[in-house]
């Protein structure tokens, strides 16, 4: 029994206990989703100094849904998986596919999409490639986890179908098509259970409808009742603190099996379960030859940047001033230019290997003729730091971080001074140069674990430095990067306005490769830039306070779903992507053909370079039975063409691009009559569409 319990908890802040005498071995995990966390002490949240553990920062997992490209996908992925193992872990606690139910969401920057069906898609091809290199993936948080306040209490109530449309689809995939050998349960509850322990999230979906036979792995801290966690489908207990042996599925699990209380035979299911994740990984006696890994390589470095340079989002070019030439001077301005965001963001933080900054990107792509004069433009107050525990010690508590507004309440007219003072200077900074390129946007102050934002405005007074530096200088092009959307509030000043989502270690090159026209941009938000926070569904962050329920009142109406079928005009909306080239869909097609319905049309470069376009294949019901959003996406294909080619893109629907979760029924199901499906280049922008009757 002291050996099975030993292996259904942490033994070590990120380890098991193994059993030798079996020749089990520990279970070793790490973080996280942008690459391999720093080792950490086994007992204390401390980095071990003296270790080389210097990895692949990877585009996050926004970046990576943003190229649209599951080849991509694939390829972070499999760096991931080689980086993990290299490093000697077994399980690699990403990926993070919650669904951007609110852009305020702190820990956005490190999930996909709103979108369910982009989730699913990108999130397959991730895993796919970790699971390559004998390392489990460990697909997270299960589930509904869409906000950090009160994120270990927040009961969060949703309907059957809504779960089953949008907070589920990307789990069934991970779990059916990727096979991920495992899961993390979130710290909320839902509809009165903790996640960690819920018997109808674990057992009657994941277990019994699912099949999972993977390992259940519990975030750090989520489960609380030692009975709920035993009798659950919930195989091992993870935590913050140091107290392994007080943890419920420790010793107190081990009285109550001695006390008759629980049954042994829920223990060895667990340890089943867990076995059956170390074989499949060839971590048992004579299991096979175990890939080795390596975690850094040029190979890695490159996988990394490919992805981020299909990341990047060209929002705007209304006077084709980009691609730039960086012959003359330039002026770069904004902190976000030399500004290194791998070392934040909670859990998801990195020891990079390095990081290029985008002031750096410019210098290399401009070489030594082009001279940068740069102003940081805004002033990011200094925070009261004054802790040498880990956020995480306390990650329990509901006091994470130190906010950088509550930085910004001190010291407040040395505050004005400086802000005005760097704003001037910028501007005129601007006035006299005759290209300037803008570097703001978030980090992770903002987009960080453990708290949520609670606007989309830009911080530190940006808004108001970009439209100055606009009114001087009109051409300026504003490169905006963050983990979720922000207000533009300048953005009809602006025409030339590029986005980028944290990219990893050459995420900066990566952009001055679009800025400069090295490389094409081609990457499509997957999420809504809504104009106004108040445009924002209603969406109540859960308060402070055990009892706190929180329903999804929006149902499936999440993202592009509520702009849409509501008509709330949005500043880009979820697609959305330009090219330096131009694209036509031509000639749509539709047939159907026994049980599935098959779409083909045309797609041409009509423009004079090589580029690369992704058909977004979105369908309307007719009116229904319920009520269902105006258009959904259910396909794409991001195809690449030379200057004038053509290409036939095809796609095959089967029932489920129709249907809708019916409860009655427990099932997906569709009515009869006329849909209309649409192919085009975001979800307002339908080029070509064809009605279909079913
Ligand atoms: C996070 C998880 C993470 C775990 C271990 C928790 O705070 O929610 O995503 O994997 O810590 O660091």
């Amino acid at each position: 029994l002291d050996e099975k319990i030993g292996m259904i908890h942490g033994a070590g802040l990120f380890r098991t206990a193994g059993v030798p005498r079996l020749g089990i071995p520990e279970l070793h995990m790490s973080d996280g989703p942008m690459g391999v966390r720093q080792e950490l002490c086994d007992n204390e949240w401390k980095g071990v100094y003296d270790r080389e553990d210097l990895v692949t920062y990877l585009p996050s997992n926004s970046a990576i849904a943003a190229t649209w490209n599951p080849k991509r996908a694939k390829e972070c992925g499999e760096v991931l998986g080689e980086e993990a193992r290299g490093r000697g872990k077994d399980v690699i606690l990403a990926p993070g596919i919650n669904i951007k139910r609110t852009p305020l969401c702190g820990r956005n920057f490190e999930y996909m999409s709103e979108d369910p069906y982009l989730v699913s898609e990108m999130t397959v091809p991730l895993i796919e490639g970790i699971q390559k290199a004998d390392v489990a993936a460990c697909v997270k948080h299960f589930a509904v986890n869409g906000q950090e306040t009160n994120r270990l209490w927040v009961d969060t109530i949703v309907d059957k179908r809504t779960l089953y449309e949008m907070y589920l689809p990307g789990f069934d995939a991970a779990v059916h098509r990727a096979h991920s050998y495992s899961i993390m349960g979130a710290y909320n509850l839902l509809n009165g259970q903790h996640c960690c322990e819920n018997k109808y999230l674990l057992g009657d979906i994941l277990r019994k409808e699912w099949g999972y036979d993977g390992a259940v792995i519990s975030d750090w801290g989520g489960v609380h009742d030692t009975m709920a966690a035993a009798r659950s489908e919930l195989d091992i207990e993870m935590s913050v603190t140091y107290n392994f042996d007080e943890y419920c599925m420790a010793e107190p699990l081990k009285k109550a099996v001695q006390d008759g209380k629980i049954s042994e035979e829920l223990i060895d299911k667990k340890v089943k379960n867990i076995l059956r994740l170390m074989y499949r990984l060839k971590m048992l006696p004579d299991t096979g030859k175990r890939r080795m890994g390596c975690y850094h390589s040029l190979e890695h470095i490159r996988a990394a940047k490919k992805a981020a340079q299909e990341s990047v989002v060209l929002l705007k070019n209304d006077k084709d001033l980009l691609p730039l030439k960086l012959s003359k001077r330039t002026a770069v301005i904004g902190q976000n230019a030399v500004a290194i965001h791998s070392n934040g963001g909670g859990s998801a933080e990195i020891k990079a290997l390095y990081e290029v900054t985008p002031l750096r990107a410019l210098m290399n792509a401009g070489g030594g003729d082009t001279e940068f004069a740069f102003e940081p433009g805004y002033v990011i107050p200094q925070k009261n730091e004054g802790q040498d525990t880990s956020w995480q010690e306390t990650s329990l508590e509901n006091l994470v971080n130190k906010s950088a507004a509550e930085g910004e309440a001190s010291q407040e007219a040395e505050l004005d001074r400086q802000i005005k003072e760097y704003r001037e200077r910028a501007v005129k900074l601007a006035a006299e140069n005759e290209r300037t390129i803008i570097f703001a946007g978030l980090n992770h102050d903002f987009d960080v674990e453990g708290m949520d934002k609670t606007t989309l405005k830009l911080p530190y007074h940006q808004d108001e430095l970009i439209d100055a530096v606009l009114d001087v200088n009109p051409d300026t092009v504003v490169v905006i990067m963050g983990g979720a959307p922000v207000e533009m509030p300048w953005l009809k000043k602006a025409k030339e306005v590029v986005w980028y989502y944290y990219a990893g270690l050459e995420g900066a090159s990566a952009v001055v490769d679009v800025l400069t026209g090295k490389v094409n941009p081609s990457g499509k938000l997957p999420e809504t830039f809504p104009k106004h926070t108040e445009d924002l569904y209603p969406v109540k962050l859960g308060e402070f306070g055990r009892e706190d329920k929180l329903e999804y009142r929006d149902g499936v109406f999440v993202g592009y779903r509520y702009y849409l079928s509501n008509n709330v005009e949005t500043n880009f909306c979820f697609g959305h992507g330009l090219s330096y080239t131009k694209f036509e869909i031509k000639n749509i097609r539709v047939h159907k053909k026994h049980d599935v319905v098959k779409v083909e049309a045309e797609l041409v470069n009509t423009g004079k370079r090589s580029g690369m376009e992704t058909v977004q294949l979105y369908v309307t019901p007719p009116e229904g039975k319920v009520e269902r959003p105006v258009r959904e996406l259910k396909d794409f294909r991001k195809v690449k063409l030379a200057a004038g080619e053509k290409k036939t893109v095809e796609f095959t629907l089967d029932d489920r691009a129709f249907s809708y979760y019916n409860e009655d029924k427990s099932g997906f199901v569709y009515d009869h009559g006329k849909y209309v499906i649409g192919l085009g280049v975001s979800a307002e922008d339908i080029r070509q569409s064809a009605v279909i009757v079913l």
